[in-house]
C-alpha cells in the first residue's frame, strides 16, 4: 500500500496537494463556498451563533489554533481554541448559541469524542471536522464535516492536518456568506487563493533533497526551537511536535513576540532555532519584527534556519539557511510553511535510522483517556 515510498509518510506528505484539492472539490465553486453537511444545523442556527469553541489534540488542535484567525477576521464571531482533554474539566460555558467545532483525523479520539458529548449534553451545538467516514466523533455530533484527505497511516500526522485547516476555512467562509460578514467579492478571492494551494504546495515539495541535506547535517541535535508570529505560530508549535514524536528530539515552538519573556535565554552558540518568517508584504509590518527577532537571536550565536517567501532579501544577511516558499496571501502562508518542517522531522528521524510511521509510545488513535 506504501505504492513505492519508503514510508507512509513520506506518501502523505507528498499527497498534501491532493487532499487539499479534494476537501475543496464540490464546496467552493465558482468563487462561493456551500457547505451542504450544514444543513443538519440549519442557517438560522448558524446566523445565531455568537462564539466558536474548536476542541482537538495534538495537531488537531494546532489546526484549530491557525483557523482561529481566519475564521475570527471573517466572521467576526469569536473562536476559542481549547484542548479536547482539558475542556470539560473546567465547566465549560456553554449555550444553544455555542458553536463546538471538534478536529479529529480518526474520529475515535476519546478525549475528543468526551469533549463532543459534554457540549452536546450541555446544550451547545456540534459540528465535527473529521477524516474517516463513520467514525464514533461525527455520529455523536449534529453536522460533520468530512476532510479527503485519504487513510492517514503514519502516526505523525500531515496531509490531514492541512486537509483540516482547508475544512475550517471553507467553515469560514460558510458563515461569512450565511452571515454577510464578507463581501462576495472578498470570498472569491480567498476561495481562488485556496485553489491555488496544491500547485504552490507542490513548489514547496520540490525541495525535499535539499531539506534531507539539512536535516542529515543535524543527526547528532539535541534541541531545535521553532519561532512564528501570527498564524507562523501554531506552525512552529506543529514543526516542534513533528520532530518530538517522530525523532524523539527535544523540540519547543515559540510565538517570536514570546521570545523576550523567557525563551531567548535558551539560545547559546549553535543552537538550531528555525523560523517562520510572515511575507514582506505585510501591511501590519510583522515581517519587520519578525526580522528583528532573527537579528537577536542570530547575535547570540544561534544557528538561523528561515522560512520565507520566495525573494525575500531581508533575511538573507541572518539565515545559515533559507527555505523559500512560494508567495501567497497570509492565511495560506502557513499551509505552505508546514511542508519544510514534517519533511525536517522526517528526514532526520530518517537519518537517525528510527522507524517514521510507528514512533515509540505513540499510537494512531488514542482512543483511551
Ligand atoms: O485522530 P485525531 O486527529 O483525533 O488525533 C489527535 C492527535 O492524537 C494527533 O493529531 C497526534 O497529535 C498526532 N500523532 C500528531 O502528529
Amino acid at each position: 500500500e506504501k505504492g513505492g515510498w519508503s514510508s507512509f509518510m513520506v506518501k502523505e506528505i507528498t499527497e498534501q496537494p491532493e487532499a487539499v484539492a479534494k476537501t475543496l472539490l464540490g464546496r467552493a465553486v465558482d468563487g462561493e463556498v456551500h457547505l451542504q453537511e450544514l444543513e443538519a444545523i440549519g442557517a438560522d442556527a448558524l446566523k445565531d451563533v455568537e462564539r466558536i469553541v474548536i476542541v482537538g489534540a495534538g495537531t488537531a488542535n494546532y489546526s484549530g489554533l491557525l483557523a482561529k484567525y481566519a475564521i475570527e477576521a471573517w466572521t467576526r464571531i469569536p473562536v476559542e481554541v481549547e484542548l479536547s482533554h482539558e475542556f470539560r474539566y473546567r465547566d465549560p460555558i456553554l449555550t444553544p448559541n455555542t458553536l463546538v467545532v471538534s478536529i479529529s483525523q480518526s474520529g475515535e479520539t476519546m478525549d475528543t469524542l468526551m469533549a463532543v458529548k459534554y457540549a452536546s449534553e450541555n446544550g451547545a451545538r456540534t459540528l465535527s471536522i473529521c477524516n474517516t467516514q463513520g467514525a464514533t466523533i461525527p455520529r455523536e455530533s449534529d453536522a460533520v464535516v468530512y476532510t479527503h484527505a485519504g487513510p492517514e497511516v503514519a502516526v505523525a500526522s500531515t496531509k490531514a492536518f492541512v486537509a483540516q485547516v482547508v475544512a475550517l476555512y471553507l467553515l469560514g467562509l460558510h458563515l461569512a456568506t450565511v452571515r454577510g460578514s464578507m463581501s462576495a467579492a472578498a470570498i472569491a478571492d480567498v476561495v481562488e487563493d485556496l485553489q491555488q494551494l496544491p500547485e504552490q504546495m507542490e513548489t514547496v515539495l520540490k525541495q525535499h533533497e535539499t531539506i534531507t541535506q539539512l536535516a542529515g547535517w543535524m543527526a547528532d541535535t539535541r534541541s531545535v526551537l521553532f519561532l512564528g508570529r501570527h498564524v507562523g505560530f501554531p506552525v512552529a508549535l506543529e514543526g516542534a511536535l513533528k520532530l518530538k514524536e517522530i525523532a524523539y528530539i527535544h523540540a519547543e515552538g515559540f510565538a517570536a513576540g514570546e521570545l523576550k519573556h523567557g525563551p531567548i535565554a535558551l539560545i547559546e552558540p549553535g543552537v538550531p532555532v528555525f523560523v517562520v518568517v510572515p511575507s514582506p508584504r505585510d501591511p501590519d509590518s510583522l515581517h519587520k519584527k519578525v526580522v528583528s527577532n532573527i537579528q537577536e537571536i542570530r547575535a547570540r550565536g544561534a544557528r538561523v534556519l528561515v522560512i520565507a517567501e520566495q525573494g525575500d532579501a531581508a533575511v538573507l544577511p541572518y539565515a545559515d539557511v533559507v527555505i523559500p516558499v512560494p508567495l501567497a496571501s497570509k492565511f495560506m502562508e502557513p499551509l505552505l510553511a508546514v511542508i519544510p518542517l514534517q519533511i525536517f522531522a522526517l528526514e532526520l528521524a530518517s537519518a537517525k535510522g528510527l522507524d517514521v510511521d510507528q514512533p515509540r509510545n505513540l499510537a494512531k488513535s488514542v482512543t483511551v483517556e
